[in-house]
């Protein structure tokens, strides 16, 4: 009896886990406004994505992969804060969007990354990475570890 409990257990826990890795609760790291900045970058064109205002963050392991030529270890996180233009594009308008890609293997379908969306506000906007995210980053970087920034946008 007691051993069919912990069996019971041990497959809730199981199929928890499952659950819980197909569709990870990605939070924004807490603190990366102090990692590694890149200059601000201005898009005019208003078909991209990000039309409007950003700025890249890199931590020490991605800020090392763009050091290395766009080879990233595993691990290795990156954020675009994303800013509306309102009226005069020298001042940054309000806050719209964070992104986020994070080297993990277990992602083979983007490459293996995960891409993450979020609302100004932080929270997960539960966006599909593959249909949303994958296309652009496959067709500019295949050949950059799917990363189109690159060191040169770091100072
Ligand atoms: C319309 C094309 C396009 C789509 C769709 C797109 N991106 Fe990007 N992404 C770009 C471009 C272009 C850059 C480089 C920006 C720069 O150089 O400042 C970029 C940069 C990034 C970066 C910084 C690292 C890098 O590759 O330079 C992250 C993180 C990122 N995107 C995440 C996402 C996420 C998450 C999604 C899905 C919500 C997404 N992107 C969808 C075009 C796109």
């Amino acid at each position: 009896m007691k051993s069919r409990l912990s069996l019971v257990v041990s497959v809730v826990v199981l199929f928890a886990s499952i659950a819980a890795f197909a569709a990870p609760a990605v939070l924004l790291p807490k603190g990366y406004r102090s990692w590694k900045k890149s200059e601000r970058k201005v898009v005019t064109d208003k078909s991209s994505l990000f039309y409007g205002i950003h700025y890249i963050y890199a931590d020490t392991k991605a800020m090392k992969g763009y050091q290395a030529g766009n080879r990233f270890a595993e691990g290795s996180r990156i954020i675009v804060e994303h800013f509306n233009i309102k009226g005069n594009p020298a001042v940054d308008g309000p806050k719209n969007m964070v992104v986020m890609m994070r080297k993990d293997k277990r992602f083979q379908k983007t490459g293996g990354w995960q891409f993450s969306g979020f609302g100004a506000n932080g929270k997960p906007s539960g966006i599909d990475p593959v249909a949303t995210c994958f296309g652009c980053h496959l067709k500019d970087a295949s050949q950059r570890d799917f990363v189109i920034s690159t060191v040169k946008d770091f100072k």
